[in-house]
């Protein structure tokens, strides 16, 4: 194991200023969830009161999402490649609407289970000229029903997209069966997500930051054996290696 203390100390601290702007984000809605009373959507229930916040949190920082992602990482090539009828899980913004290739599709159901963010993707949806083929499905992506009645049943999509979404399911593993009995035989399951970083101490500090893909989920991450990994090479300290 290298030291290179200076790159550790860099890389581990710098998530904590997106995380302080969630610390700012519970803090708000729990203020307007107060204010607003029972009527306020935040105040229902443990659940709303974590979507709002959620929603609040990320499109505080989304710009640097959007940043980060254009400038350091493979999703601007990914996103192209996704053609024919297109299951996008977790949109959230919207943010990677821009990057899809429109000639390549045929339609797009886009599943997101936090209401919030709905308004921010169909004005996305608009200004990336995708009417015509985009259509948001408010909802989980283990709603089997409210799928088949989008017509997404076993063996019907090309494409299956998800950046970033994966971390965030209750069983990721079971959610990727699910996912896998959907394509299409020679369909493709594009993704990218946090994984395992080889350095142990580097792996002390994810546990703390976020949830890595189990390896699992990498090593069987394609339909079509093109098993090709397009992360660039990332030093085993970098606090969030992701897998792609
Ligand atoms: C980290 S955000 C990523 C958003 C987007 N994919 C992107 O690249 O900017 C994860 C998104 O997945 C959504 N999500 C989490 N679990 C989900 C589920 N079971 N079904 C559908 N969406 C889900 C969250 O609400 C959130 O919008």
């Amino acid at each position: 194991m290298q030291w290179q203390i200076l790159d550790r100390f860099r890389n581990y601290t710098d998530p904590w200023r997106p995380l302080s702007y969630a610390v700012w984000a519970v803090y708000a809605t729990a203020r307007d969830a107060l204010l607003g009373g029972r009527g306020s959507g935040a105040a229902r229930s443990p659940a709303s009161f974590k979507e709002s916040a959620f929603y609040l949190w990320f499109k505080t920082i989304n710009h640097h999402f959007i940043e980060i992602e254009s400038t350091r990482t493979p999703v601007p090539q990914l996103v192209p490649q996704a053609s024919g009828l297109v299951l996008e899980l977790g949109p959230g913004m919207g943010n990677q609407l821009r990057r899809f290739d429109k000639s390549k599709l045929t339609r797009v159901v886009g599943v997101e289970s936090n209401a919030h963010f709905a308004p921010d993707i169909l004005l996305e949806v608009k200004e990336r000229g995708l009417e015509d083929v985009y259509e948001l499905l408010t909802g989980s992506v283990d709603d089997r029903g409210a799928l088949e009645r989008r017509g997404i049943v076993a063996g019907s999509v090309d494409t299956v997209l998800s950046i970033q979404v994966l971390c965030s399911v209750p069983d990721p593993e079971a959610t990727m069966r699910e996912l896998y009995g959907l394509l299409k035989p020679g369909g493709r399951l594009i993704f990218w997500e946090h994984h395992r970083s080889s350095d142990w101490l580097t792996v002390a500090m994810q546990c703390w930051l976020t949830r890595v893909t189990p390896p699992s989920l990498v090593v069987h991450s394609c339909s079509d054996g093109d098993d090709r990994s397009m992360e660039p090479n990332l030093e085993p300290i970098h606090r969030l290696p992701h897998d792609a």
